[in-house]
């Protein structure tokens, strides 16, 4: 790249800095890998330390019969509390958003809010703040996801399955080749106008390469 101020980029510039951006994407399964490992430093006194837990609720989602990408939501859920209790849903939805489905997406962002359901101040009380979201598409997958999964996953006791079992699926769910493919089908809003304006961008010099006119 030339230039030192972002303003001073040329098309050949920002076409150049997406495909480091492509390369560097490539390699989110083998980074994923590793925050997960980085959880089994939080035991927070619980049961079961935390990266357990996360194999725990994706084990129960792959026995209740979830997709793939459900299953991989469930091993990912809790990726970003080793940065952040208070906001780790959303950096995890974040993190997934290109490559799932729009509905993985909000339920796994607003995960936080209904397991609020199962907090010992609210036992037998009222739903919540996941009423907040009862008209929402994707409420009963929410509900399923927390009650059925992610809620249950504090047992020592439970078959979990290892690590080593998931991770075929962190590569297929977080392969390069399915990046904003969801957005493309209607999926997670993950399309960016950054990216567009890049594929426009890339057009342009090949047009100009080709002697026709950019426009
Ligand atoms: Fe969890």
């Amino acid at each position: 790249m030339s230039f030192i101020r972002m303003d001073a980029g040329t098309d050949e510039d920002w076409v150049r800095l997406e495909r480091a951006t492509d390369e560097w994407q490539a390699g989110l399964a083998q980074r994923i890998k590793a925050m997960l490992l980085q959880l089994k430093q939080q035991d927070d006194e619980m049961a079961i330390d935390q990266l357990e837990h996360s194999l725990q609720t994706a084990t129960r989602a792959l026995r209740g019969g979830a997709s793939e990408e459900w299953v991989v939501a469930a091993l990912c859920h809790d990726i970003g509390t080793g940065i952040s209790r208070d906001n780790h849903a959303a950096i995890a939805a974040e993190i997934m958003k290109p490559y799932v489905s729009g509905e993985v997406y909000e339920v796994v962002r607003s995960h936080q809010e209904f397991q609020r359901a199962h907090y010992h101040e609210n036992h037998g009380k009222s739903l919540g703040a996941r009423r907040l979201y009862q008209k929402e598409t994707w409420y009963r997958s929410a509900v399923r996801f927390s009650d059925d999964w992610d809620q249950l996953s504090f047992d020592p006791a439970y078959e979990t399955l290892s690590l080593d079992d998931f991770l075929p699926m962190v590569e297929r769910v977080f392969a390069p080749e399915r990046r904003y493919a969801q957005a493309a089908a209607g999926g997670a809003r993950g399309g960016s106008r950054f990216r567009r304006l890049l594929i426009k961008a890339k057009k342009t010099i090949s047009r100009s390469k080709r002697g026709e006119s950019p426009l």
